[in-house]
């Protein structure tokens, strides 16, 4: 028994040294092409997308303790950067792009948070402040339609 423990504790040691792909970064971005930048997204829509939203779909993840441990560390990176993929508030507009036209993309943040999809439930258990109650939904959707409104 000791010895399965020792061996457990050694391969967990020798764990931390596989380094993760993609690496843990915060690529800066072009602020004019951020979405706070070309949307104008109200105060409390912001706070509310940056408290439970940013981490994955942002180039300014706040990297928690737990991330710089293997094998949880691995499973965080691959979040983030598929998160990224999807979404990205940071990179709202391409290098190439001028002006937003993907506004089937943009309803999917209030379709997110209305079903209750976003932000995804494994990491709101680990970070109660990223929940988001009924109001702050109804607020995010609220603005997001009028914006709809506007654009369409
Ligand atoms: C813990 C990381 C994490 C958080 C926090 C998070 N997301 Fe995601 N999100 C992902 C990942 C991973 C994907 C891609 C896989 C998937 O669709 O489940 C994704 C996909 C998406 C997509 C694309 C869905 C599609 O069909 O293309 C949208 C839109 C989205 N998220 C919105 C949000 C919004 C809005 C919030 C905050 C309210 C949020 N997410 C919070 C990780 C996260």
């Amino acid at each position: 028994m000791k010895k399965i423990a020792l061996l457990l504790a050694a391969l967990f040691a020798v764990l931390q040294f596989v380094p993760a792909a993609p690496p843990k970064s915060n690529p800066s971005f072009d602020a004019a092409k951020s979405f706070e930048a070309v949307m104008r997204p109200p105060g409390d829509v912001l706070a509310t997308l940056r408290r439970a939203c940013f981490d994955c779909h942002s180039n300014e993840t706040r990297w928690p303790a737990y991330s710089y441990v293997a094998p949880v560390s691995w499973l965080v990176q691959n979040h983030v950067a598929d998160g990224r993929r999807h979404l990205n508030f940071s990179e709202w507009l391409l290098a190439n792009e001028t002006g937003f036209s993907d506004w089937s993309g943009f309803e999917k943040v209030c379709t997110e948070v209305r079903t209750g999809a976003m932000p995804m439930p494994g990491y709101v258990s680990l970070h109660p402040d990223a929940a988001l109650s009924e109001a702050d939904s109804k607020t995010v959707c609220a603005w997001v339609d009028s914006k709809l409104a506007g654009a369409r």
